[in-house]
């Protein structure tokens, strides 16, 4: 039975996916390398709760409640009665190596971990924790911005066990995430996906078949997208689209060749939403 939750990593995913714990009613330890970071991931749920709470989804009642299950930390030992804890630190294997060595050595026998990791094998994560804990790793995907998309990978390695990876997906579910459970291979499914379909869509552009913001209309008018596909890509950040579609390309070849169009914009800076500019100029909005 999951009652406590930890999460290592207040940055952009961490915080939110504490958030979404919290909000569920459980009482959750964010820890990060300094106090100060803590609480900033702690400020930055409250931020979204405000916002919630503008558009009349919440009320103040609930974001005080929410904040009250979080627990800011920089001693990972607070973590030694979480039943559940999910890492979203850093995307390098010696960082996240150590985090899980020094919770194997802090928590219970019990204690499940899983890793937030977007291109890291969980086989190999999971080589860095004790044989006993190694049916109880497992990779939760969580998807940006983790306290509104619903979608969660659920993705077991080798030795992971099915009792884990029930017991993850029913404490998913009760936390009103859609799981779906998938192999451990580079991209998983959600990226696998969504990269072949933007590479085309650049495609689409290069060629002078339409513009960026034609694509975008195809995407809504046509498949029913919340948003166009460009628009999305703003967001998420061309240094990390990037990023993923090396690995990619690397793992599966041609299929997912990066796009020079994306190589572009990453080299003169325009990276997105975050710079002020990518597909779109955002500047002009201000
Ligand atoms: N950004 C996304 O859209 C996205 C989506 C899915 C998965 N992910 C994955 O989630 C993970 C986190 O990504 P992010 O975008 O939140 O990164 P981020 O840079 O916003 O946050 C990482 C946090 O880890 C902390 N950290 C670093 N070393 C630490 C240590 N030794 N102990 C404790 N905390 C430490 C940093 O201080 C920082 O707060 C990565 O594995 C990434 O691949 C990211």
């Amino acid at each position: 039975m999951i009652k406590k939750v930890g999460v290592v990593g207040a940055g952009m995913m961490g915080a939110e996916i504490a958030l979404c714990f919290a909000r569920a009613g459980y009482h959750t330890v964010l820890s990060d390398m300094t106090q100060e970071i803590a609480e900033g991931g702690k400020l930055k749920q409250e931020a979204v709760l405000d916002k919630g709470i503008k558009k009349g989804k919440i009320t103040k009642e609930d974001k005080e409640a929410t904040l009250a299950n979080v627990y800011p930390t920089c001693d990972i030992n607070e973590m030694s009665d979480c039943d559940f804890i999910v890492e979203a630190v850093l995307e390098v294997f010696d960082i996240k190596k150590s985090i899980y060595e020094s919770l194997d050595k802090v928590c219970k026998e019990s204690t499940i971990i899983a890793s937030n990791t977007s291109s890291i094998s969980i086989s190999k994560l999971a080589s860095s924790v004790s044989e006993e804990r190694k049916d109880k790793f497992v990779g939760t995907h969580f998807n940006s911005p983790a306290s509104v998309m619903k979608l969660v990978e659920v993705v077991p390695g080798l030795l992971t066990s099915d009792e884990t990876v029930t017991q993850v997906i029913e404490l998913l579910e009760a936390v009103d995430k859609v799981a779906v459970r998938v192999k451990d291979v580079v991209g998983f499914g959600l990226n696998r996906l969504f990269h072949v379909m933007y590479l085309e869509a650049c495609r689409l552009v290069e060629e002078g078949v339409c513009t960026p913001e034609d694509v975008d209309k195809i995407c809504k008018y046509g498949l029913g997208h919340p948003m166009g596909i460009f628009a999305l890509l703003d967001i998420t950040g061309h240094d990390l689209n990037q990023n993923v579609d090396e690995i990619l390309f690397e793992a599966y070849g041609e299929r997912f060749r990066p796009s020079p169009q994306i190589t572009r914009l990453v080299d003169s800076g325009r990276l997105g939403r975050k710079t002020g500019a990518g597909f779109y100029d955002y500047n002009k909005e201000k």
